[in-house]
């Protein structure tokens, strides 16, 4: 009950700061300032096309709407209408007091700005349109506004990936960042999509279901094919989890929840036990050491034949090289067995 009463109330001046509404009704019609149109929009008594008509200059409201708009004499504030306007000075510009900051702070109340500024955002505006500054495809809704590298092209989805954060962050070390850009080293563009999808459900637009859905904060779910792949003869179906509290992921086929059983395999004079089976780590987002070689099998993975990493190569060749380092990163964690010149499933 109480959730449902704090929801409700968050509800309420959530509709009363972005849906215009009508005011009180005014008792004595005698001592009414403002042309009956004055607030019906398409009429051209109506306010806006007024302040229109004056190219928005809306100085002489103050005397009565307070110097700052939000109330004065009249007790009628403009922003109980549209929350944002008038736009104070520092509107345009970064950092406190812009819109940037603003729709931050407010939850991404973009569809308040389309009263005005149009459906599509086009509108002009004293001849700016949100457009002429927000340039990509989708203007202001591009995936990478709010989230990565504002600058870069929106239509290679890696740019939409963190750094920056939402407030900014640019540190690996912050939640927000970690080791987004350590992965997506991983795949080229053409993949990029299906890498974010490893990790979370990727909105097709900003107001897709689950999206923008008030914590703030990324849901991590791992249900693409790679984090997922299964093994030991269908037995082990990697059921990945996120832990928000400490950051870390378990459970992932990628971090080495697999095993492969010796009665089903080709090549099983490798076997030094009747199976080899990765290490199933529980790396942490933020600890680039907690995915270092070796954590996510040793090397080579229990139950293996005994090999020193430089020999890896002798049977690897497609994965590593004579130094033991990983050579191709389509070969490696590609969810297959790369093994004496051959690539096959896991089993
Ligand atoms: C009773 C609600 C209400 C109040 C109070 C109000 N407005 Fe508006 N205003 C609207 C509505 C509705 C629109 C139409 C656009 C929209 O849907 O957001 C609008 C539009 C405008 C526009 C039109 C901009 C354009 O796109 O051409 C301007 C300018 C404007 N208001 C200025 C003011 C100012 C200044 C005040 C305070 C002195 C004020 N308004 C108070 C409801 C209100
Ligand atoms: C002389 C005082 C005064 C000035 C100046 C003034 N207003 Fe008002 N405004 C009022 C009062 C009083 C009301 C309450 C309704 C009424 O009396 O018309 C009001 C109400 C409104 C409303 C609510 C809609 C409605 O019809 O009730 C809007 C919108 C509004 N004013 C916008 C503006 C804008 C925009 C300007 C500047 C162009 C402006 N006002 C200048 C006194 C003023
Ligand atoms: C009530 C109408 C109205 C609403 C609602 C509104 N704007 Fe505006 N906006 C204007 C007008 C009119 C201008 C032209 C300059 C001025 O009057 O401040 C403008 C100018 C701007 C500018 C500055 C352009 C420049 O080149 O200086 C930005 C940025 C902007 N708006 C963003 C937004 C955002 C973001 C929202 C939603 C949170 C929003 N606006 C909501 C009417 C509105
Ligand atoms: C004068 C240029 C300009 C105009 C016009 C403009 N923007 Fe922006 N906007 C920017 C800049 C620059 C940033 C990046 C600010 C930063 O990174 O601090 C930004 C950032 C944003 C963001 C991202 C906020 C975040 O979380 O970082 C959104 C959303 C946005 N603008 C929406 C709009 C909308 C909607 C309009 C039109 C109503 C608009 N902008 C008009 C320049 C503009
Ligand atoms: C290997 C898993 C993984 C991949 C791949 C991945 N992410 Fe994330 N993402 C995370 C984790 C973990 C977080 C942090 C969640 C938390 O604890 O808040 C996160 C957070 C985010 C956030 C929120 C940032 C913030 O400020 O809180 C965005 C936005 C995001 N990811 C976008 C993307 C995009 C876009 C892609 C693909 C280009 C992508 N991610 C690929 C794991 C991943
Ligand atoms: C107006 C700002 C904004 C725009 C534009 C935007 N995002 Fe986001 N995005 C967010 C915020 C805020 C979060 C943090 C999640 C939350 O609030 O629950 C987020 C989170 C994400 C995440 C992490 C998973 C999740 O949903 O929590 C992914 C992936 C993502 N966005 C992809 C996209 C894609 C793809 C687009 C373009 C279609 C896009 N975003 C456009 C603000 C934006
Ligand atoms: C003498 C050849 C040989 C050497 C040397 C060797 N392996 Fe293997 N390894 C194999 C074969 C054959 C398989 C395939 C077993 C199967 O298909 O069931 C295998 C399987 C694996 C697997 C699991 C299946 C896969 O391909 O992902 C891993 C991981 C692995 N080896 C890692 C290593 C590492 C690390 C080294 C070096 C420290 C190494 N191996 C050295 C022959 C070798
Ligand atoms: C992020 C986890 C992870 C890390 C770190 C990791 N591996 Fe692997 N490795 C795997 C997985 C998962 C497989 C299983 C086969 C596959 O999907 O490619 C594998 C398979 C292998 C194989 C077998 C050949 C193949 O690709 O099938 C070799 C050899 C190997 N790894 C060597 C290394 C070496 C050497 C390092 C350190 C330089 C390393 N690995 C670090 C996850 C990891």
């Amino acid at each position: 009950m109480k959730s449902f009463l704090s929801l409700a109330v968050v509800a309420a001046i959530f509709f009363s700061c972005s849906t215009p509404q009508e005011p009180a009704p005014v008792e004595n019609q005698a001592v009414r300032i403002h042309d009956t149109a004055w607030n019906t929009p398409g009429s051209p008594q109506f306010h806006g096309t007024v302040l229109a008509g004056k190219n928005y200059d809306s100085a002489d409201c103050r005397q009565c709407h307070g110097n700052d708009y939000d109330g004065g004499l009249v007790q009628i504030s403009c922003r109980s209408c549209h929350a944002s306007y008038p736009h104070p000075q520092t509107w345009a510009g970064q950092g406190q007091g812009s819109h940037a900051v603003f729709l931050q702070t407010e939850g991404y109340p973009l569809g308040s700005c389309t009263g005005c500024h149009g459906a599509d955002y086009s509108a002009e505006k004293q001849n700016t349109s949100c457009l002429s500054c927000h340039v990509q495809e989708k203007g202001p809704e591009a995936c990478n506004t709010c989230h990565g590298q504002f600058d870069a092209d929106a239509s290679d989805l890696r740019n939409a990936a963190p750094p920056a954060g939402i407030a900014g962050e640019r540190d690996t070390e912050t939640r927000a960042v970690g080791a987004h850009q350590a992965h997506l080293a991983l795949v080229d563009s053409t993949s990029a999509a299906s890498m974010c999808s490893e990790c979370h459900d990727v909105p097709a637009t900003l107001n897709s279901p689950g999206h923008i859905d008030g914590d703030g904060r990324a849901e991590v779910v791992f249900d693409g094919w790679l984090a997922t792949t299964a093994s030991a003869d269908g037995q082990l179906m990697p059921q990945g989890e996120y832990d928000d509290q400490t950051g870390s992921c378990s459970n992932t086929y990628c971090h080495g929840n697999w095993q492969l059983n010796k009665a089903t395999a080709t090549l099983s004079f490798i076997y030094a036990a009747d199976s080899i089976a990765g290490a199933n780590a529980t790396p942490v987002w933020t600890d680039p050491a907690s995915a270092a070689c070796g954590t996510c099998h040793a090397l080579p993975p229990a139950g293996h034949n005994p090999a020193e990493t430089t020999a890896c190569v002798t049977c690897h060749a497609a994965t590593v090289d004579a130094a033991g380092e990983i050579i191709d990163t389509q070969k490696h964690v590609n969810g297959k067995i790369n093994a004496l010149a051959q690539e096959s499933d896991m089993r």
